[in-house]
């Protein structure tokens, strides 16, 4: 009788130690994984499209990724059905005026008439208004009144990609210096920058970073 206790009383220990164990593990699956909130990144991308845009949009849907597009007018008209995939694809379509004119150096009612036709133009291809823009060097003037309603978006992580056509060097360069919060300034007419930004992405992804278009950013990008 007493071998039989000892066994009962083995065993149930042997049970109590396994549910702790499995409690344990399941609070350890909570605490370690999709609970915490992933660092969010956007890549946006000036001066398209471009012949290199359509190879783009295949490998961020390949990767399931959404990003931001500042397109300009003289390019846009020659590349509607690309505009059109970008909006189906879900990425963001912002203006970064027609003519890649500096809103400051020009007078008001120029600098508006520049920024207004691109969004027309958008708008009809998209059927949606544009939010977005980003003004070329980052000059803008905020008495402006074609910028009312539309939300100026900068950048924190400037790849120089324009100067270093080098797709290691700037994937290099976005995976070193992104940070929960990046708005990575990207430019799609070069097929190194095209190449560059999958190759961050697939090295940003494995080291749990979330891409998203700017509006899902928070407070502290430069978003104005
Ligand atoms: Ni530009």
């Amino acid at each position: 009788m007493k071998g039989n206790k000892k066994k009962i009383f083995l065993l149930s220990a042997l049970v109590i130690l396994l549910m702790i164990g499995i409690t344990w593990k399941n609070i350890g699956v909570n605490v370690s994984g999709d609970d915490i909130p992933k660092k969010k990144i956007a890549l946006t991308f000036d001066d398209g499209p471009s012949k290199y845009t359509e190879k783009l949009l295949d490998g961020l849907r390949e990767r399931n990724v959404k990003a931001t597009f500042f397109l300009l007018g003289v390019n846009a008209e020659s590349r509607k059905d690309v505009i059109e995939q970008m909006h189906e694809d879900g990425h963001i379509i912002g203006n970064h005026t027609y003519n890649h004119i500096q809103l400051t150096k020009v007078i008001d009612e120029k600098a508006c008439e520049d920024v207004e036709k691109l969004n027309d133009l958008i708008f009809n291809i998209t059927g949606e208004k544009v939010e977005y823009i980003r003004p070329p060097y980052g000059s803008w003037n905020s008495r402006l009144t074609c910028l009312e309603g539309l939300t100026v978006v900068l950048w924190n992580v400037d790849t120089l990609d324009w100067s270093i056509h080098s797709k290691n060097k700037i994937a290099r360069h976005i995976v070193k210096n992104a940070e929960d919060g990046s708005i990575v300034l990207l430019h799609d007419i070069y097929e190194s920058s095209v190449d560059a930004a999958l190759m961050a992405i697939d090295e940003l992804q494995e080291q749990g970073y979330e891409f998203v278009t700017v509006d899902e950013l928070g407070q502290t990008s430069p978003i104005q």
